[in-house]
């Protein structure tokens, strides 16, 4: 089949490249001609992991096509995916400007039937504007083509999208015609080889699938810091406690991991969207409000024990900080923990040595020239010097350091771990204090 999909961020190149894997013919288009010059050459602008040997051999198969030229992309494919950015307004709702300029481009180039497949999470509703906006331009031109709007939203995980695209757990398309299902059941049918991933549904179902499955997710993430905030003042383990919940089925081990707050480009911005719809239909969504405050908060818990260890003076201290993603296997900032540590920690007079295995160039990027910020190239440079140790991403060369290194490295034995990832035990033989989330020593007097 012929694909065409608007937007070359992590959605839309992950979708792409996926698609023209499995034999479809794919056209990409972005408005950036850098960055599409540089996906011509096989570069690809973000780090996930198996992207780039598909995006390289797919565009080497001539399957996988690039363009900066809007008119050569509606006219390309049948199936028109929108996988353009929905960044989050002041107010929290999703700023649908530029999905809506890429249906209206579909309405003023297109010559025959098209399928226009939303496929960025857009609230509820959105697939009856994009049906308006492609319309409005069809009107202006005169022109009677026949289309359809379709909500297909994506489910992928940073760091794992090439594999959750590959191996869906469930493919959800929304449509109120059939035409367009018969089209997407064989755009899909590769996927379904063993069982039918394929969920039809009608289109508001499905953009409300997107963002209560996101919500639930960020809830359990919420309730298990919140119970973390719990044990921390009653003197429990949530480890324990973790495990001791988890093992009833109806609850699972699943996003349950409580930490120093989710971030990313999902569940900050999608929870405070679906809030945010909530009202707009007169309906406050308390439960919502809640999981994004308590995150919010539970952001600010790691600088609060720093903070409290050293008896509320961080002036010239230098803090060593393990981990600057928002989660490991992705080079992605945004929403991140360990911004506002690092933006609290300099508030504060103290400085940070910092050491991320992916996110260090994007860390240069949005903080050029920061004073108190250096960048070091290892772990263990990350160390040298520093007063203390604080871990904000659970990166895999993290779990089983050096500690009697560690020990001998850092002014203060004391290490702050965001992500539970060590037992105070184990620490404790080399010297070192142990707070965590949820565990360890607090600044509550419990342990
Ligand atoms: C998420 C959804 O998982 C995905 O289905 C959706 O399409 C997009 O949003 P992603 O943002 O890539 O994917 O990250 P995810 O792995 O879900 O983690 C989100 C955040 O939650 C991270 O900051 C992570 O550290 C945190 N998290 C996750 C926890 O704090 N505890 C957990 O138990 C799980």
């Amino acid at each position: 089949m012929r694909i065409t999909i608007f937007g070359t961020g992590y959605v839309g190149l992950v979708t792409g490249a996926c698609l023209a894997e499995v034999g479809h013919h794919v056209m990409c288009m972005d408005v950036d001609q850098a960055k599409i010059d540089r996906l011509r050459e096989g570069i690809i602008p973000i780090y996930e992991p198996g992207l780039e040997p598909i995006v390289a051999h797919n565009t080497a198969a001539g399957r996988l096509q690039f363009t900066t030229d809007v008119a050569e992309a509606v006219d390309y494919g049948e199936l028109q995916f929108i996988a353009v950015g929905t960044p989050s307004d002041e107010d929290g709702s999703a700023d649908l400007k530029y999905v809506l300029a890429v249906a209206g481009s579909i309405g003023e180039h297109m010559n025959d039937y098209k399928v226009v497949i939303d496929k960025s999470t857009v609230p509820v509703g959105t697939a009856d504007k994009v049906r308006e906006a492609v319309r409005g331009k069809l009107l202006e031109r005169s022109a009677d083509i026949d289309f359809d709007v379709v909500s297909n939203p994506e489910f992928l995980k940073e760091g794992a999208a090439v594999d959750d695209f590959m191996k869906p757990d469930r493919i959800i398309v929304g449509t109120d015609s059939d035409r367009p299902q018969e089209l997407l059941r064989e755009l899909y049918y590769p996927f379904n080889r063993n069982h039918e991933r394929v969920i039809f549904m009608d289109v508001r179902s499905a953009e409300l699938t997107k963002y209560a499955a996101n919500a639930m997710l960020a809830t359990k993430i919420s309730f298990m810091n919140e119970v973390a905030n719990l044990a921390e003042r009653l003197g429990a383990d949530i480890e324990h406690v973790r495990r001791g919940m988890g093992s009833d089925p109806r609850i699972g081990y699943h996003f349950i991991y409580p930490g120093c707050g989710y971030g990313g480009s999902c569940f900050p911005k999608d929870v405070k969207a679906l809030a945010w719809t909530a009202r707009e239909y007169d309906y406050e969504a308390r439960l919502l409000d809640a999981v994004e405050a308590v995150n919010s908060a539970q952001k600010h818990v790691l600088f609060d024990k720093v903070s409290h260890y050293y008896g509320g003076d961080l002036a010239g201290k230098t803090v060593a900080l393990w981990g600057l993603s928002f989660k490991p296997k992705t080079d992605d900032m945004r929403e991140a923990p360990s911004r506002v540590l690092m933006e609290k920690l300099w508030a504060a007079g103290a400085s940070v040595q910092a050491f991320d295995p992916e996110a260090m160039e994007e860390t240069q990027r949005i903080y050029p020239d920061q004073p108190g910020l250096q960048l070091c190239g290892t772990k263990e440079q990350a160390l040298k010097g520093a007063d203390c140790l604080v871990i904000c991403t659970e990166w895999k060369e993290f779990r089983s350091p050096d500690f009697a290194q560690i020990a001998a490295a850092i002014r203060s034995p004391v290490v702050f771990d965001g992500r539970n990832l060590y037992d105070e035990k184990m620490l404790g033989r080399h010297g070192l204090s142990y707070y965590a989330i949820g565990r360890g020593l607090n600044q509550f007097g419990t342990r």
